[in-house]
């Protein structure tokens, strides 16, 4: 009776939030299974510079008109990517871009450069975490670019230490981001006190606090028990996911709440990334487009309908990890990638 009556309440406060901050509400609905949607994607690639590859470049595009990737859907379902306004609706209503920027391991003064050079180049979507340490480094480069707040999609995670005392931990990173709210926060990792830090966020969506919530480094049996206890199905599934861990099965245990998938480690971390992009697929696939191999994997992540938030503290790295829209990746290149999964985590933990 208490579950009902709080799920209640947080549907009418979320929903009164929604009509005051001027969201829109959308359900996820089967129809929006699948990943990106073609309109307005780059409709021709930059493909001059390889004549002889053996992953094609000139196939049709792995994006089809109803908007679907025929090579993701096989596993990505959940809600549909726009790419042509670069964003996705969480299952909330709340529209999410889908090109971010990580912070994990950057210093104050690093978060604050990295940020600056990620919002400068179009990015809007900034990740960080409490225990990254950088929060106030973070809300300095928002406030200097001088983008409107409500331009940008600011996201942080509750470390699991905090789970017993989460509202003060959520205030308090409001503080060091010097921000009123966060457009999404999310547990950290699955541990001890997740559901009463999880209820302290739903209440913290009610205050106006949060507008979106959801979860980091769960899988299929902590996603249903997530979803069980919530009044407020997580928006968001951040978990480690590049082509070497492609995460089929969490993503489409999150895809029954509407929840998208986010990628960290979308590059392999900074241990691996260097080995990801000398596979000799991704090399392949990059030199058919004329483009990195990191924006490659990029593509490949949003193609599949996966959030991506790539780390850096170059801002020339920053620049071309923004800047992959004008090429497509085909069929065949898409599904190369896809056969790239090994189960291979490359987290240490
Ligand atoms: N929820 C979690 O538990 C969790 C865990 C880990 C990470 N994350 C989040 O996910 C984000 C992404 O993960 P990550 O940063 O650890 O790993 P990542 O994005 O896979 O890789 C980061 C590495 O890629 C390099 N890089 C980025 N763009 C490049 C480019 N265009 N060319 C060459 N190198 C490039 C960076 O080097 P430079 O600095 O030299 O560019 C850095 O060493 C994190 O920053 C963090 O926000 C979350």
């Amino acid at each position: 009776m208490e579950s009902v009556s709080r799920r209640s309440f947080l549907a009418g406060a979320v929903a009164a939030g929604a009509a005051v901050m001027g969201w829109g509400v959308a359900g996820c609905s089967a129809s929006q299974a699948g990943s990106a949607s073609a309109s307005g994607s780059a409709s021709s690639a930059q493909s001059s510079s390889s004549a002889s590859t053996s992953v094609s470049s000139s196939s049709s595009s792995s994006i089809s008109s109803t908007g679907t990737s025929a090579s993701a859907a096989a596993f990505a379902t959940g809600p549909t990517f726009d790419l042509s306004k670069r964003t996705v609706v969480l299952n909330n209503g709340v529209e999410m871009p889908v090109l971010g920027l990580g912070t994990y391991i950057l210093s104050n003064a690093q978060a604050e450069e990295s940020v600056y050079a990620a919002l400068m180049a179009g990015t809007r979507l900034i990740d960080t975490a409490r225990i990254y340490g950088n929060e106030e480094g973070i809300g300095r480069g928002i406030k200097r670019v001088g983008v409107p707040r409500d331009e940008v999609f600011l996201t942080t995670k509750l470390w699991t230490a905090d789970f017993g005392s989460a509202a003060a931990a959520i205030d308090a990173s409001l503080q060091h981001l010097g921000q009123d709210y966060v457009d999404l926060m999310l547990l950290h990792h699955e541990d001890a006190n997740d559901e009463a830090a999880y209820r302290a966020m739903e209440d913290a969506v009610a205050a106006g606090k949060i507008r979106c919530i959801g979860i980091s480094n769960f899988y299929e049996d902590g996603i249903a028990r997530m979803v069980a206890a919530a009044s407020i199905p997580p928006a968001v599934l951040q978990n480690e996911t590049h082509p070497y861990y492609q995460e089929r099965r969490p993503k489409v245990a999150a895809a029954k709440s509407c929840t998208v998938l986010e990628s960290w480690f979308p590059l392999g971390g900074k241990q691996d990334c260097h080995t990801l992009f000398a596979d000799p697929v991704i090399a392949e696939v990059a030199a058919n487009h004329g483009v990195s191999p990191a924006q490659a994997l990029i593509r490949w992540h949003l193609q599949t309908g996966n959030v991506y938030i790539p780390g850096s503290s170059n801002p020339d790295h920053i620049r071309e990890d923004a800047n992959v829209w004008n090429f497509e990746l085909t069929a065949d290149e898409m599904a190369a990638i896809d056969a790239l999964e090994k189960g291979q985590r490359l987290a240490w933990y």
